[in-house]
């Protein structure tokens, strides 16, 4: 099984560059109502470490590069991420944790829902329960 869903997205290009557009239920999977974006993220750090009980999210790499790893409770499978034409699909229940991050990485993050805490799992034990029920 691959937990690593990746959509890679048209680079519309001309002799001026490259440009992307991401429009919800299209190339993006949902309905997009939040964009957060991760920046100047300090040497040897590390994010996420968390699941989400009913969040769809797609994280693209913008500029530089970091790696994600992305467990099912079961499996825990790695991407790096270094193109700003690809996304990382991850479902709800899904444990994420970030790494790697160049110095000029920015990752953008686009989400089905708003910002909700109680929507978050911290906790890998309570994610690991709560994944195999
Ligand atoms: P956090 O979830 O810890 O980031 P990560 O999982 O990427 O390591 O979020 C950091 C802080 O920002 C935390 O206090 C929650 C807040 N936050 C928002 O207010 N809105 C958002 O959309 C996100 C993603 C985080």
């Amino acid at each position: 099984m691959n937990l690593i869903k990746l959509i890679e997205f048209n680079k519309l290009g001309d002799d001026r560059g490259s440009l992307i557009s991401l429009e919800g239920n299209l190339n993006i999977p949902f309905e997009i109502r939040r964009v957060y974006y991760i920046f100047g993220t300090k040497e040897n750090i590390s994010r996420g470490f968390h699941a989400h009980k009913d969040l769809q999210q797609v994280a693209i790499c913008v500029k530089g590069s970091c790696r994600f790893i992305l467990d099912n409770g079961i499996l825990r499978q790695s991407v790096i991420l270094d193109k700003p034409n690809v996304g990382l699909y991850i479902d709800s229940m899904k444990w994420r944790e970030m790494h790697n991050f160049s110095d000029d990485c920015v990752l953008m993050v686009l989400a089905s829902h708003q910002y909700d805490e109680s929507d978050y799992i911290r906790n890998y034990d309570d994610f690991i329960t709560l994944s195999v029920k």
